[in-house]
Formats: C-alpha cells, sequence, structure tokens
C-alpha cells in the first residue's frame, strides 16, 4: 500500500533568529527539507511540502532537487498554525504521514515503521526533558490528547512523553476532522496535534509509538542546529569508518553529506571536505579543506586548500598550496604555489612559490603544462600560456610565452654585484 507524504514548512522559524527560512539552514552541508525530501521520496511517490514564509526562495531550492515535489501554498492569514497548514493538502493514497521540515535527522526506515502500524493514527513520541515538545497523555495504550508546552498546566509540564511531531493517519481522518479544529489556544493558531483529542471524543484511536529523540528532533534555534549537525556528522563518519575510511580524531574534521569515499582513504585532524567530492585512495592530511574536487590516489596537504573544481591524481600537494579548477595528473607541487585554471601532466614538478597568474582583471585565463616539465622555484605563469614537455623553466621566472619541448627558459634581470656600494654612498662607518 503506498502513502503520502506531507512536509510542513510554512512556519516562521523565529527562533531561529535568521534572514535566512529555517528550512533551508544546511546541516552537512544540505538545506534542512532537502534531507527529510530524499528520505520522504525513498518511501512515496507523492510527496507535498506546505510553504509560505519565504515561500519562493524554498520552494526554488526544492524543485532544483526534487522537482517531483508538490508545493502547497498555506493561507497563512486565514489558518495559522500545523492544523491550519494541512487544509490544501490533498492526498493521493489512503494513508497520510506528516513530517516536519525542521527535522533533518529523520530515516526512511523510521517512517516506514511509523506507517506499518495497524492504528488510524500513529504518533511518534519520546521521553525527553527538553521542554519546546508538546506533552503526550496515554491511557490504556492510546494516545488521549496532545497539550503544547505553552498551554500545558505545571503538572502537565512534567510529563516526560513528548510529542515528536511527526504522524501516520488514515487520509480521511484528515479531511474529516481538520475543518472542526479550533484556534482557542496561547498561540492563537490551529493546532494539529488537537485532531487527538477530536478523534479520541469520535471513538478513532491513537497509538503512540516510541521513537528515537535524537532522530526526530525539531530543529528551532541555532543550538538545536549544532546539535543536529553534530549528530549527522557522527552517522557519516560511522559509515565511512565502516567503509574502510580510517579517521585521525573524526570529531575535529567535517564531511559533506555529498562527499563519496572510494578505496583505502586517511583523513588526518581538522580537514573539510565540502560540496560534492570523491576521494580515492587518498591521504588528506592536517588542516586542508577541499570543495567540490575529484581527489584519486594522491596525497593532500597539511594545510592544502583545494577549491572548486580540481581533479588531482596520483599527485602529492603539499602545505600552504592553493588549487583552483586545476587537472593535476602525477603532479608534485609540494609548497607554497597558487594553481589555478590549469592542467599540468604527468611527472611535472612545480617548485616552491610558483604563481599562475589567471586573471588579468577581467577575465580568466589557463596555464597548461606538459610532462615531465621542471618549475624551479618563484615562477609566475601569465596565462594564456603554454609549456611543453620536458621544458626546463628556471627558477625566478615570469613565464609570459609560450615554452617549447625540452626549451629551458630563463628571463632574469642582469646580475650585478656592485662593489662596496655601502660605503661609497655613506661613508666608513
Ligand atoms: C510542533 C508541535 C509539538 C511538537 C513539535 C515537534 C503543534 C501545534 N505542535 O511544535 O507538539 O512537539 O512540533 O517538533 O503542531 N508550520 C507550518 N505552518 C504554520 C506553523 C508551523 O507549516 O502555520 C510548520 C513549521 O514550518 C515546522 C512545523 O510546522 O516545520 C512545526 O512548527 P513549529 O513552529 O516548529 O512547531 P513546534 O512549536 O516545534
Ligand atoms: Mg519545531
Amino acid at each position: 500500500m503506498g502513502v503520502s507524504v506531507v512536509i510542513l514548512a510554512a512556519g516562521l522559524g523565529t527562533r531561529m533568529k535568521s534572514k535566512k527560512a529555517k528550512v533551508l539552514h544546511e546541516i552537512c552541508g544540505k538545506a534542512m527539507i532537502l534531507h527529510i525530501l530524499r528520505e520522504a521520496f525513498e518511501i512515496s511517490d507523492d510527496v507535498s511540502v506546505v510553504l509560505f514564509h519565504q515561500k519562493d526562495e524554498i520552494e526554488r531550492v526544492i524543485l532544483a532537487e526534487f522537482p517531483q515535489t508538490k508545493i502547497i501554498e498555506q493561507d497563512h492569514a486565514n489558518y495559522p498554525g500545523t492544523g491550519g497548514a494541512l487544509r490544501e493538502f490533498a492526498p493521493k493514497h489512503e494513508k497520510s504521514i506528516i513530517l516536519c521540515g525542521d527535522m533533518p535527522l529523520i530515516t526512511a526506515n523510521s517512517i516506514k515503521n511509523l506507517a506499518k502500524s495497524r492504528a488510524d493514527i500513529a504518533v511518534a513520541v519520546f521521553e525527553s526533558d527538553e521542554d519546546a515538545y508538546g506533552r503526550v497523555i496515554i491511557e490504556d495504550g492510546k494516545v488521549l490528547k496532545i497539550i503544547e508546552n505553552k498551554d500545558a498546566t505545571p503538572s502537565q509540564k512534567l510529563i516526560k512523553t513528548r510529542n515528536s511531531g511527526v504522524y501516520a493517519m488514515k487520509s480521511a481522518i484528515l479531511s474529516k476532522f481538520l475543518p472542526q479544529i479550533s484556534k482557542q489556544n496561547a498561540q492563537n493558531e490551529y493546532y494539529l496535534t488537537d485532531i487527538i483529542a477530536l478523534a479520541h471524543e469520535n471513538r478513532i484511536f491513537a497509538e503512540p509509538v516510541f521513537v528515537n529523540e535524537v532522530e526526530f528532533m525539531g530543529v528551532n534555534d541555532k543550538i538545536q542546529l549544532e546539535i543536529a549537525q553534530n549528530a549527522m556528522q557522527d552517522r557519516i563518519k560511522n559509515a565511512l569508518m565502516l567503509k574502510g575510511v580510517r579517521f585521525h580524531n573524526a570529531k575535529s574534521s567535517f564531511i559533506s553529506v555529498d562527499a563519496v569515499f572510494e578505496g583505502e582513504c586517511e583523513i588526518y585532524e581538522n580537514v573539510r571536505i565540502e560540496g560534492r567530492c570523491l576521494i580515492s585512495n587518498s591521504i588528506i592530511k592536517s588542516g586542508c579543506i577541499i570543495e567540490n574536487s575529484v581527489v584519486e590516489s594522491s596525497s593532500i596537504g597539511p594545510l592544502a586548500h583545494l577549491r572548486p573544481k580540481c581533479e588531482v591524481k596520483n599527485s602529492h600537494i603539499g602545505n600552504f598550496v592553493e588549487c583552483k579548477n586545476a587537472k593535476l595528473q602525477g603532479v608534485k607541487a609540494g609548497h607554497l604555489s597558487y594553481l589555478g585554471d590549469c592542467e599540468i601532466d604527468e611527472g611535472t614538478n612545480i617548485g616552491c612559490g610558483t604563481i599562475t597568474c589567471n586573471y588579468d582583471g577581467r577575465e580568466k585565463h589557463r596555464t597548461q603544462i606538459g610532462k615531465n616539465v621542471f618549475v624551479g622555484s618563484d615562477t609566475q605563469f601569465i596565462a594564456p600560456v603554454k609549456v611543453a614537455d620536458n621544458a626546463i623553466i628556471a627558477a625566478g621566472s615570469c613565464v609570459s610565452v609560450d615554452v617549447p619541448s625540452g626549451a629551458l627558459f630563463i628571463n632574469r634581470a642582469e646580475k650585478r654585484v656592485i662593489k662596496d656600494y655601502f660605503y661609497k654612498k655613506f661613508g666608513e662607518i
């Protein structure tokens, strides 16, 4: 049996204290809402997202990655609140799963588990001391009522069973009871949670399904954002370690959710792997940042920076080397260089202090360096420029013309040693 999924993401997200919409805040390099959509589409062919505040921006981010998502606009002026959010939801299937857009750690497996419940309504709950959640009143294994923290009496506040905000219920229950919800409460909003008490009065029973608090945590402020990101980092790194990646002090590094590792890799302390990266059979030493790049059979760092679109294969990149849009194959660049918009081939050695001068103030230009080229230290390549195979570039050169195969390029000012210059100018001391 199929299920429909609806994700509530129309709220203002005031507690995040940010200009950015709450659900667009990133966890491990990806907007929260996209994490949830990835899991939702694993279990459903009918996924809707309810939007209102900053709708256009959120919609653009969602449709870029999941174009099959149905977008619903909440009539927020007339129907505020989680109950109001669902009024336009038109599920395709008999069963609906309701998720919140601020739950980035939820997994397809847990949602499936909740959907398995035979009850008319299944409410995902957990035991917690965290104040922000609704209190769940359970009697004889049935949920009677959910009371929001702001509406709870001091004794109700002591109830440890809290509402995760995720439900699986027959779609017909939603259409029947949503119009009956009122907004007589502390927040003057339509609470979806009130559907439980309404259903109960009509002898429709809700089952509490106990779930893992971390997985179902709601992210409302920047403290919870940090907690959720750390939890997902642990998940990502544990999975990688089981695949054979060796970490040295895993907690100190950041690995994007879109990073792919192959073979045996080793990651030292304080490394950031950002965006879509492929790291295969390589060592990344301390303090490196790698963004949207491919690294294969290479050693990088310590303290190197691969900016987007690098392809580094069978190479060694050493300390204080910055690369951008660089295709390096079998290259050694051990120290203090900037290699941007370039291709460098097999067996070439890049001396310390080499700079590809790629920008003329208006446009970017490429540097192409062939095989077995020796580039002496402190060389500048004024792009566009090509250096053919087996060329030798003398240290301290400024290369502004193409260098043919096997040639020596040298351009230094004439050497002069002017004897006794100091004494003649300033006299004997
Ligand atoms: C909600 C639940 C609470 C539960 C908690 C779990 C209600 C009334 N309360 O509280 O019982 O413990 O989630 O995290 O449901 N939203 C809309 N439209 C709105 C208001 C909110 O789409 O008008 C969306 C938000 O974008 C968010 C989700 O609904 O993704 C939950 O809203 P939020 O304000 O975070 O509710 P909580 O106070 O956390
Ligand atoms: Mg919330």
